[in-house]
């Protein structure tokens, strides 16, 4: 059983929904008038893209990208990969980069680095969660979910070894699951 993997419900999927609305709303109230293009880094962000989305209300476009962060372990790699770059031309736009989670912060200022080489008209971060106790990079996250203590994390698109995906909340896993 799934359930018996996660030691506590962090999140519940009521919390997940009220802090979507707000972060929709506040994004909504910020990008009035302006090309707004929400980048959606995969996978887990997918779950906070398509609820996300929903939530904004107006004009924008999509895409999506896949850059290499977490192997099976729970430690940071290091460096960012790209594996899946965006269609889309950045150029005039004002760049919404959807993001899971803000760990030590690499893959996202990396990323931020990257695209903003290619000419968009700005680029700000929104994460669902945000673990500031682990922060090695220097970058904070325009619109933030939830701050979360240091744990491992599953759920909501958040993954252990490419599971946990599905479940509706975010939950704590178990170190018994990664053999601590
Ligand atoms: P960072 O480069 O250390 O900030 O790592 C960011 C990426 O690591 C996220 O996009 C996640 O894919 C992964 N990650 C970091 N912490 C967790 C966690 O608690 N659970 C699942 N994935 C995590
Ligand atoms: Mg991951």
């Amino acid at each position: 059983m799934i359930k018996n993997d996660v030691e506590k419900v962090l999140i519940s999927e009521e919390e997940l929904k009220e802090i979507i609305k707000r972060l929709g709303k506040q994004i909504t109230e910020d990008y009035k008038d302006k090309n707004l293009l929400v980048v959606s880094v995969l996978k887990g962000s997918v779950m906070v893209m398509a609820d996300l989305l929903r939530e904004i209300k107006l004009p924008l476009r999509i895409d999506f990208m896949a850059v290499s962060s977490y192997g099976s372990g729970t430690t940071t790699s290091g460096s960012v990969k790209i594996i899946k770059d965006l269609d889309i031309n950045l150029a005039g736009y004002d760049l919404l980069i959807v993001e899971d989670i803000l760990d030590s912060g690499v893959t996202l200022s990396n990323l931020k680095e990257i695209l903003l080489t290619r000419g968009p008209a700005r680029v700000k971060i929104c994460t669902l969660l945000d673990k500031p106790e682990r922060r090695k990079a220097d970058i904070v996250a325009d619109y933030v979910g939830a701050r979360i203590p240091d744990a491992f994390v599953v759920g909501y698109g958040l993954d252990y070894d490419e599971k946990y995906r599905n479940l509706p909340y975010v939950g704590i896993l178990s170190p018994s699951v990664y053999g601590e």
